[in-house]
Order: C-alpha cells, then structure tokens, then sequence
C-alpha cells in the first residue's frame, strides 16, 4: 500500500535531514526531488533535453550539493518544460509499496496533492544563510544570503509550481529549533497521523 510524505519549503530550512531522518524512522524511501533539478542544471545544453534524460550518472555526480549547482537548478527549475519531465518519475516514486517521503518545492501542491501527510519546513532566511554557510564552506556569509534571498524570490514568484504551503499542510519553522527537536516534531506529526 502506498503512503506519501510530502515535505516542503525553502532552500536549507532543514528539509533534507528532517526527511531523511523520517524515512529512517517509519521505514519510507526516500526521494530528495531537488537532486533532479541540480542535474539538470549541471548537465548543460538544452535544459528540457537533459530532463527528458537524466541519467543515474547525471544523479551521482559529486558537485550536485555545491552552491553552483543550487543556482543553476533554481533556474530550469522555472521552465514548465523541465517540470513536466520530471513528474512522472517522482509520482511513480511517491506511490511505491511501502511508502514514500519526497521532500522538494511542489510536493505538497502540485506531485503528491494527496499525500497523507504535508509538511512545510521554514526558517527565517539568516538562520537558513548560517546553516547553508556552515555546511558548503563556500564563498561568505553575505553571499550565501544573497543566493538564499534570490533563490527565494525565484521560488516563490515563478508562475509554474511556485513553493508555498498546500492548504493541509503543518508547518513547521525550525528557526529557533535544534535539528534533533526539529525531527522530533516532524515525527511526532506523522505518528498522530499515521494512527
Ligand atoms: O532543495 P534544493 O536546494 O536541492 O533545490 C534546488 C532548487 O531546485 C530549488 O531552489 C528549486 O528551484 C528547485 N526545485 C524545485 N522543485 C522541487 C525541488 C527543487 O523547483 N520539487
């Protein structure tokens, strides 16, 4: 029987650790939908092209966590073309047997509408700047708020599957929350749910 998460929100709220930490913990798949479009961004060329096929290599290369790679997604990522390409891969992701977490931009709104569960994970765009910083160790701070304030902007405003909660979904702003509570909340969410 299939059982969807779908966990949202912006650019290093905390999404990624929370929905890998909640796969661990109910025994889900795992599916990190932003990965697809570094790919994309970093294949070069035509971008509707290199999401029509992406390779398992194009998904394993070594730079997709780089904050090149971050920028160049959040730009294909506004072609409608390019998220066509990508939805059927990660609804059949979403509805495999055993259940699923894909955590992303769109799940909650536009891939998995019926999910379970939604979740939309946020913090305010400082604390989102430091975490980013701390973890690539690329550039400097007033950068890397730049990138997470355009990358915002670019999210939010672009006209196909901009990020915004879905309607049912709980949200849950990790600003001033450790990531160890930050995990427990989101669980705690999925626990009350899942009966
Ligand atoms: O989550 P991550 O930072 O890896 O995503 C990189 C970029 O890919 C986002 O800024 C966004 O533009 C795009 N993206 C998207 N829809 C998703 C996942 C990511 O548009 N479901």
């Amino acid at each position: 029987m299939s059982f969807c998460v779908a966990i949202d929100g912006p650019a290093a709220a905390g999404k990624g650790t929370i929905s890998r930490a909640v796969a661990a913990q109910f025994g889900l798949a795992h599916l990190d939908t932003g990965l697809l479009y570094r790919a994309v961004g970093m294949k070069g060329g035509d971008p509707v092209m290199a999401a029509r096929n992406l390779t398992p290599e194009d998904l394993a290369r070594p730079d997709l966590r780089s904050m090149a790679a971050g920028e160049a997604a959040s730009r294909v990522a506004v072609i409608p073309e390019v998220r066509a390409a990508l939805v059927a891969f990660q609804r059949e992701f979403a509805q495999r047997d055993g259940g699923a977490v894909l955590d992303g931009r769109d799940i909650g709104t536009v891939i998995c509408p019926d999910a379970e569960i939604k979740l939309f994970v946020t913090a305010s765009a400082e604390v989102r700047a430091e975490r980013r910083f701390a973890e690539i160790g690329e550039g400097t701070f007033a950068e890397v708020l730049e990138q997470v304030r355009a990358r915002d902007a670019r999210d939010m405003g672009r006209a196909d599957a901009p990020l915004r909660p879905a309607e049912d979904a709980v949200i849950l702003d990790t600003s001033d929350l450790s990531i160890e509570d930050a995990v427990a909340r989101a669980c705690a969410v999925i626990a009350t749910r899942r009966g």
